[in-house]
């Protein structure tokens, strides 16, 4: 990898350059405002981080600043699962590209109320019942988690954001109570949806997100904890399904154009896994059509082209 031989400085170097380029365009696209409280976020805001595998952080802009990290939500979901469930979770929800937007529900009822991957919201509810099924306190879990990987207790949830998604979700819960009716789901709705939405409401900073994922980089050892997170398998499955998936419909496109796995969430996040190298993550709130955020998009995909990063 080209970046390797210019060493931190140029990483850092080229962290604000592309920072600073993405701030001078014309902000494009709008922050979501279907869950009313996200709606609130300063669109200015724009941060990026490149945590690496010796425990270094680079970082521009506002990258120690919490955002809501919504569908990134989703990777600690299901890394949570997979230690906890087996190759048996992979019965109850599958590994496809939808092609359909996150919140879509007309494939679930063609396909038997069995989501088509755990990064669409019917699959991030599906593997939140396996959380709600599997641990005493699964909110509790998930962030006692989080803090962990991220090296930080000041990780939260936003009670407000999580109050807003609760009084607006009607249609996850339409999505959680056909899976239900298919019978695939264990726990009662309401409860596998009070997990839901409280992992989607978690904050976490760039350089917090970044750190945490450091595992997925790495064969499923967390470099800086030493804890052993996944088997060298589940970090491949997850890297894999994050590169076909992780960003919606618009997942091919990412793919073509940057080539690394990664995940987006409505709060404007985006963190892209470098196998063998590090993390990135970007934020800035507005949003394109695919609900992935604009500056981040071209934050990241500028980063990559630079420095060589594409995994193919
Ligand atoms: O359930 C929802 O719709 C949100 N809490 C999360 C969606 C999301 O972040 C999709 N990401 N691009």
């Amino acid at each position: 990898m080209q970046f390797l031989a210019d060493a931190d400085l140029s990483l850092s170097q080229a962290l604000r350059d592309i920072h600073r380029r993405a701030v001078e365009q014309p902000i494009e696209g709008r922050v979501a405002d279907y869950i009313p409280a996200l709606a609130t976020v300063d669109p200015i805001r724009c941060g990026i981080a490149f945590a690496t595998l010796d425990g270094e952080v680079h970082t521009a802009g506002d990258a120690e600043l919490p955002f809501s990290i919504q569908s990134i939500s989703k990777v600690f979901g299901l890394v949570l699962a997979m230690q906890r469930m087996g190759d048996g979770l992979w019965r109850r929800v599958g590994m496809e590209p939808s092609g359909q937007p996150f919140n879509s529900i007309v494939q679930l009822e063609w396909e038997h109320g069995i989501p088509r991957n755990p990064f669409i919201n019917a699959g991030a509810i599906l593997v939140a019942d396996t959380l709600v099924s599997h641990f005493s306190s699964s909110r509790q879990a998930f962030l006692s988690f989080v803090r962990r990987l991220a090296g930080s207790e000041y990780c939260d949830v936003n009670d407000e954001v999580l109050a807003s998604e609760t009084r607006h979700g009607s249609r996850n819960a339409a999505l959680a109570y056909l899976m239900k009716s298919f019978g695939n789901l264990e726990a009662e709705v309401d409860e596998v949806l009070a997990h839901y939405f409280f992992q989607c409401s978690v904050e976490m900073s760039c350089k917090e997100l970044a750190t945490s994922l450091l595992f997925l980089a790495n064969q499923g050892m967390h470099p800086i904890t030493g804890e052993k997170v996944t088997s060298p398998r589940d970090a491949h499955r997850v890297n894999a399904i994050l590169s076909t998936s992780g960003m919606y419909d618009q997942s091919g496109q990412f793919a073509f154009a940057v080539g690394l796995p990664a995940k987006s969430g409505v709060g404007g996040g985006i963190v892209a896994i470098v196998p063998g190298h590090g993390v990135i993550a970007a934020w800035s709130p507005p949003l394109n059509r695919h609900g992935n955020s604009t500056r981040g998009l071209s934050m990241i995909t500028e980063l990559a082209s630079r420095l060589g990063l594409s995994i193919f």
